[in-house]
């Protein structure tokens, strides 16, 4: 079964509506700048608290000037041109995220101009999200039965690809790219110790006043609440509140409360023999 709300180019798969493998492929050549900051992710791993976070870092904690600018279009995708703006033009410093693979974005990337956040989550809490998050999408089918996405998921039939080949890949290349390596879990263990991180990493100096306001407003409840960052913006022809909420529970360890005793031991090996060598530690519960 084929959904035509997706289309695969170059091992991932993209959302048809908002790119082309033209477009994915002129990302290479994408000048980018020294003061651009890139938040790589893949899909449900912590995208937008992290650009609720790298917006405010430059805000300095607050949003003068663009108080009606949501989160996520702060901080656009660079494969999902949604809003047609002149990415080129935009005024510096420019933040983008990136849900791509680390062979597909800008080449200056790779000559360590400009800089990265990648930030990874757990693969089992991941796949959680996503399989919720699948009733609110409205334009891409629905895998209704949790095994059944759990299969899809598995073999990288999901927006994003494979959450393996994404981390690994981005993980075991991070030598080529001027990076920073966080984890969804770390953050949620110490929030402001994160953003410190962040600040530094984009060498943006901030007063204590500053952090504190950033922690405040990037708790998962203030999120919740942030019509800016909630997505309630965005129209109910794209997502249907209606079905569940973009910040859902913000939690790690939510995969038992999916995952059967045989799924989790299945998810177990494929792990193994995918990561093996691969020295990160996530938190799982
Ligand atoms: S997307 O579609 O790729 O942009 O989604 P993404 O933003 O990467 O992931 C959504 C999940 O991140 C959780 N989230 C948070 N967790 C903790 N604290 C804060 N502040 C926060 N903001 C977003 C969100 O709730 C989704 O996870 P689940 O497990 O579904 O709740």
């Amino acid at each position: 079964e084929t959904d035509p709300f997706m289309f695969k180019y170059r091992g991932v798969y993209f959302q048809t509506e908002y790119t082309s493998p033209q477009k994915i492929d002129s990302i290479q050549d994408f000048k980018v700048k020294d003061s651009d900051v890139f938040l790589v992710t893949f899909p449900k791993t912590g995208t937008i608290w992290t650009q609720q976070i790298l917006s405010l870092i430059f805000n300095e904690g607050h949003r003068n000037g663009t108080e009606t600018v949501a989160t996520n279009y702060r901080v656009p995708w660079i494969e999902y041109n949604i809003k047609n703006v002149d990415y080129d033009n935009r005024p510096s410093p420019r933040l983008f995220s990136s849900h791509l693979p680390y062979y597909l974005v800008p080449k200056d990337l790779r000559n360590r101009k400009g800089k990265i956040i990648y930030v990874a989550r757990n693969p089992k809490d991941t796949a959680v999200s996503f399989y919720h998050f699948l009733k609110v999408l409205v334009k891409i089918k629905e895998v209704n039965e949790w095994e059944s996405f759990l299969d899809h998921y598995l073999s990288g039939k999901v927006i994003g690809g494979s959450w393996f080949d994404h981390v690994k890949g981005w993980y075991t290349h991070q030598e080529d790219f001027n990076i920073l390596f966080l984890t969804y879990e770390e953050m949620k263990k110490d929030l402001r110790s994160a953003v410190l991180k962040i600040s530094k990493f984009v060498e943006k100096e901030l007063e204590e006043r500053e952090v504190d306001t950033i922690v405040e407003k990037a708790t998962f409840q203030n999120m919740k609440k942030d019509p800016l960052a909630n997505y309630t913006h965005v129209s109910t022809d794209h997502l249907d509140m209606g079905k569940g909420s973009f910040l859902r529970k913000g939690t790690v360890g939510d995969w038992k409360n999916l995952m059967t005793v045989a799924q989790n031991e299945k998810f177990d090996t494929f792990y193994h023999e995918q990561m093996r060598g691969i020295p990160i530690n996530f938190t799982w519960d």
